[in-house]
């Protein structure tokens, strides 16, 4: 079977590694464009649901074809096979656009409902029903610039990166795929310290602790597939095991949060969360740092976020202990360069990463 997954954008080579530990065969990267394209069988439609950490979507690959106008997508979608839809099952299509175009996204989602509905009406005589709301099968057709995508939602309305354990909601939360990928690409094995040092409301710690325990993300939610391949779940084990992961903030209320948080994802017993102001700690050894500081994107914030960053890695250079990694996400790429050009450290991978509409870059550094 061909799948494809949908990842966050830049961080393709990272999912395409976990995709391939989970048992899929890569076959085509479309780096920048977050899609990673597999093939295996049908059992890979549990496993990297309920286990893949980096991923938001794993789709059953339709049809991936270049497009040059609006009309092109109803004649693609009515072109192709539906036989996997049952007479008596409601379905919706899903879309997504980046680029130029001169339709909107809603012009996709119409023209491909028609050609879905046209073609199983050739097909089986039966006029398929639309449900937006709650749809039994979500046909996902995504427009990115001339090339579309379409697929069989396996995982469903809920994107993987949607843990069930955020119960506090910081305000400018990472997203987990993001942040398991950043601890994927560190490298970071049991038995190191990791320090997140501005860990807002925890995630990258619980990812971490997750990860480490076997923890699998997809506990405790329901996924599309179930809708037509049945509740089948994979049989795991979670592992205890303590190594030390340290998340600190300078505000009571996040590092509060951070550990209701982590009670919810099961984790509490694996992290030491401590309310502390990273830029004033003086006795402290880790062997890994993965951090998402402050963006600061608002006017008059620039000279606060020069004085913070500079701050970060002059106390970094003094934490990190032995062979050291920090990595790193921020959308202030021109100032890190240059503070770690002045500090010494060395860049190991620099990864652009397209978050929501802010460009930003992931840095894998060692000092
Ligand atoms: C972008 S948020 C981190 C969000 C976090 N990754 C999450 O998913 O919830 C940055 C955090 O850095 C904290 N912070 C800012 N300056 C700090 C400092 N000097 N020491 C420790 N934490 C700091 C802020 O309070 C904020 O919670």
């Amino acid at each position: 079977m061909r799948f494809y997954a949908t990842v966050p954008m830049g961080l393709e080579e990272v999912s395409s590694e976990e995709i391939e530990e989970l048992g899929g065969r890569i076959y085509s990267i479309r780096k920048g464009k977050g899609r990673v394209f597999f093939e295996g069988n049908q059992e890979l439609v549990p496993k990297l649901n309920f286990f893949s950490r980096t991923l938001e979507r794993v789709l059953i690959l339709i049809e991936n074809t270049c497009i040059d106008e609006l009309e092109d997508i109803y004649t693609c979608l009515k072109s192709l096979d539906y036989s996997f839809i049952k007479p008596y099952q409601s379905f919706a299509i899903r879309s997504l656009r980046i680029g130029k175009h001169d339709f909107t996204s809603i012009d996709i989602s119409r023209e491909a409902g028609q050609g879905v509905i046209d073609s199983y009406m050739l097909s089986k005589g039966h006029r398929l029903k639309v449900n937006l709301d709650n749809p039994d099968v979500i046909i996902r057709v995504d427009l990115i610039h001339d090339e579309l995508f379409v697929g069989l939602d396996t995982t469903g309305d809920n994107a993987l990166h949607k843990r069930w354990y955020r119960v506090y909601n910081h305000p400018a939360p990472l997203n987990t795929a993001i942040a398991s990928s950043m601890i994927r690409l560190s490298g970071w094995k049991e038995g190191k310290i990791l320090l997140d040092p501005m860990c807002g409301g925890g995630t990258i710690p619980i990812e971490a602790a997750m990860k480490m325990r076997d923890i699998p993300p997809g506990k405790n939610r329901k996924f599309a597939y179930f809708n037509f391949m049945g509740k089948i779940l994979p049989d795991y084990t979670e592992k205890e095991i303590f190594s030390p992961i340290y998340g600190f903030d300078r505000f009571r209320k996040h590092v509060d949060g951070a550990i209701e948080n982590a009670k919810e994802a099961g984790v509490l017993d694996t992290i030491q969360f401590m309310k502390k102001d990273f830029l004033k700690v003086e006795d402290f050894e880790a062997n890994f740092i993965i951090t998402n500081p402050p963006y600061g994107l608002r006017i008059g914030k620039k000279r606060i976020i020069e004085e913070l960053y500079t701050g970060l890695f002059e106390r970094a250079v003094n934490v990190l202990k032995g062979d050291s990694v920090l990595v790193l996400i921020t959308p202030h790429k021109g100032l890190v360069e240059e503070i770690i050009a002045k500090l010494g450290f060395t860049t190991l991978d620099m990864i652009p990463v397209k978050y929501g509409n802010l460009d930003t870059t992931i840095f894998k550094l060692k000092i």
